[in-house]
C-alpha cells in the first residue's frame, strides 16, 4: 500500500488518464491534462496512485463500447479501496449514455460530453467539494476563451502533434454513430489554429497533425471566408511548422484543389488517410457515402499523377446488412486495384442511432470473421511487399525520440508517415535525418544514417 509521505492536504494530487478511441479523444485527453495540471494535478502511469482517474471514450463500434465496460468495471475496486478517488467517464460512450452510466456504475463520479472537456476543472472542484455526482453534457463547448493557455493540450516534448481544426460531422453515414454523439460540424477560426501551431513550434513540434472527422469541409460555418486550402496555405506562410499531414478526409469531399496542394504545398506530407468502407456501389449507396467505387479509384489515381510516391492507408469494413459474396469480392478488387500501404479494418456492428440498425440482411457473424480474416490476409501481403519496396531507398524521416520496441535505435517516420528504426550514437530527436531503408517488416522498416539535415 503506497503511504502518503507528506500531510494529506500537501501531497500532489496525481491524474491517471486512459484513452480509448480516435486521435480527437487523444487531443481532448491532451487538453485535459493540460487544464488539470494548471490546477495542480501530476500525470502519472500508475492508476493506483491516482486521486482522479479520466476516462475517455470510444463508441464508433460495439467492441469500443465493451472494452470501456470492462474498463469502467474494473474501477470498482479501486473506488472501494480510495472512496476519495474521483472517476470522470469522458467522450463518446459518455455522451451516447449520459446520466445513465452513473445508475449502472454506481462508483463513477462524474459523465462528461464530449462538449463538455472545457470545463472540468470546475466540474471536478464541484464534486469534490459537494461529493454530488453528475452528469454535464453540454450542447456547445462552454468554453469562455477558447484557445486560452490552460486549454490548450498538454505537450510533454513531442516533436509531432495533434491540433483539432473541425469538431463534429454533417455526413450521416448510415453505419456511423459519430454525427449523434459529437454533435454537428464545427471549425475553429482560422487564427486560433495558427496560433496554437504557433505556439506548439515554440515547445519544439514540428510536425502537426491536422484532425477532424471531414477536414475537407473546414470552414462551413465560420464568419471568415476560408476553406481547408486557405487554411493550409496560411499555416505554410504564418508558422514555421516543418511537416503537416491532416485526418480525416472524406471522398466526395476531396477536391481536385486539395490534390494538388499535394504538388505545391512543400510542407505537406506525402501521405493520405482516405477511407472506402466498401468496394461495392450498392453498399456504398446503402451507407449513404455518396462516391462509386470508380470515382473513388479516379481521385487515387490524380493523387498518385501529382504526388507519384505519396502513402495511401484507408478503412473499409466487412458484413454491412447486406453484404453479399459478391459485394465482398468487390472490396478485395478495389483493394487489389488500389494497393494501400495500410488499411484498417472492421467488422461491421449496429450502433445506436444508426440508420442502419433497421436495414434487413444482417451478416452473420461468421460469415464477418470469415471475410475480415481473408481481407487481413490479402492486406497484410500488399502491406509486407509496398514495405519491401522501401528497401534501398534514401528516406527523409523526423526523428521522434528513442524506439519502443528495438533496443537502443532512434525512431522516425518518412514523410509517407512508415516508422524507420535505426541505429544512431547521438541522440537525434527532433531533427531531420536521412536514412537508407536496409530491411523491412509489416509495421516498420530499418534504416541506416546516411546524413543529417542540417
Ligand atoms: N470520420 C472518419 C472516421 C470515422 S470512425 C471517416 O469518415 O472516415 C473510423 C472508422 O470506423 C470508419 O472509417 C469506419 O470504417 C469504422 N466504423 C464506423 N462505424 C462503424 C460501425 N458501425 N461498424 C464497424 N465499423 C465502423
Ligand atoms: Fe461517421 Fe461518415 Fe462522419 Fe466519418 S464521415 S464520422 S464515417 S458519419
Ligand atoms: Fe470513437 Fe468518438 Fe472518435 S466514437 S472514433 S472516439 S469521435
Amino acid at each position: 500500500m503506497n503511504q502518503p509521505l507528506q500531510a494529506p492536504s500537501d501531497r500532489p494530487r496525481y491524474l491517471y488518464v486512459q484513452t480509448f478511441g480516435c486521435q480527437m479523444n487523444e487531443y481532448d485527453s491532451r487538453r485535459v491534462e493540460g487544464i488539470l495540471a494548471a490546477e495542480g494535478y501530476r500525470l502519472t502511469d500508475d492508476i493506483s496512485l491516482a486521486d482522479v482517474i479520466f476516462l475517455n471514450t470510444c463508441s464508433v463500434r460495439d467492441k469500443a463500447e465493451q472494452k470501456v465496460h470492462s474498463f469502467l468495471g474494473r474501477l470498482r475496486r479501486l473506488k472501494k479501496r480510495n472512496p476519495d478517488l474521483k472517476i470522470i467517464v469522458a467522450g463518446c460512450v459518455a455522451q451516447q449514455i449520459g446520466k445513465g452510466l452513473l445508475s449502472r456504475f454506481e462508483h463513477l463520479d462524474v459523465v462528461l460530453g464530449t462538449r463538455g472537456i472545457s470545463s472540468v476543472a470546475q466540474v471536478l472542484d464541484r464534486v469534490s467539494k459537494t461529493g454530488e455526482r453528475l452528469s454535464f453534457l453540454p450542447l456547445e463547448e462552454p468554453s469562455a476563451e477558447p484557445g486560452s493557455k490552460e486549454d490548450l493540450p498538454f505537450n510533454a516534448g513531442q516533436v509531432a502533434a495533434s491540433v483539432t481544426v473541425m469538431q463534429g460531422c454533417n455526413n450521416f453515414c448510415t453505419y456511423c454513430i459519430v454525427p449523434y454523439v459529437r454533435g454537428r460540424e464545427r471549425s475553429r477560426p482560422s487564427g486560433e489554429i495558427v496560433k496554437e501551431i504557433n505556439g506548439l513550434v515554440a515547445c519544439g513540434v514540428r510536425e502537426v497533425l491536422l484532425l477532424g472527422q471531414n477536414v475537407n469541409s473546414y470552414g462551413r460555418g465560420l464568419e471568415e471566408s476560408v476553406s481547408f486550402i486557405d487554411l493550409l496555405k496560411r499555416i505554410h506562410e504564418e508558422t514555421d511548422i516543418q511537416r503537416i499531414r491532416f485526418t480525416t478526409s472524406h471522398p466526395k469531399d476531396l477536391t481536385d484543389g486539395l490534390i494538388e496542394c499535394f504538388a505545391t504545398l512543400p510542407r505537406l506530407c506525402g501521405c493520405l488517410h482516405l477511407p472506402f468502407q466498401s468496394g461495392s456501389d450498392r453498399i456504398l449507396k446503402r451507407m449513404n457515402r455518396v462516391y462509386t467505387s470508380a470515382e473513388y479509384i479516379g481521385k487515387i489515381e490524380k493523387l498518385r499523377l501529382c504526388c507519384p510516391e505519396i502513402g495511401l492507408t484507408s478503412d473499409v469494413m466487412v458484413g454491412f446488412p447486406g453484404e453479399t459474396e459478391e459485394d465482398f469480392q468487390d472490396t478485395l478488387r478495389l483493394m487489389d486495384r488500389v494497393q494501400f500501404d495500410n488499411l484498417f479494418s472492421f467488422r461491421y456492428s449496429d450502433r445506436p442511432y444508426a440508420r442502419s440498425v433497421e436495414f434487413p440482411d444482417k451478416v452473420s457473424e461468421d460469415i464477418k470473421a470469415r471475410r475480415l480474416a481473408e481481407l487481413q490476409a490479402m492486406q497484410a501481403e500488399i502491406t509486407l511487399r509496398k514495405n519491401r519496396d522501401e528497401i534501398g531507398k534514401v528516406r527523409e524521416i523526423l526523428v521522434e525520440g528513442p524506439s519502443k520496441t528495438s533496443n537502443g535505435q532512434l525512431t522516425g517516420r518518412t514523410q509517407q508517415n512508415k516508422i524507420v528504426n535505426f541505429e544512431s550514437t547521438g541522440d537525434l530527436t527532433g531533427s531531420f535525418a536521412r536514412v537508407r531503408v536496409i530491411d523491412a517488416f509489416s509495421h516498420s522498416l530499418r534504416g541506416e544514417l546516411v546524413a543529417d539535415l542540417p
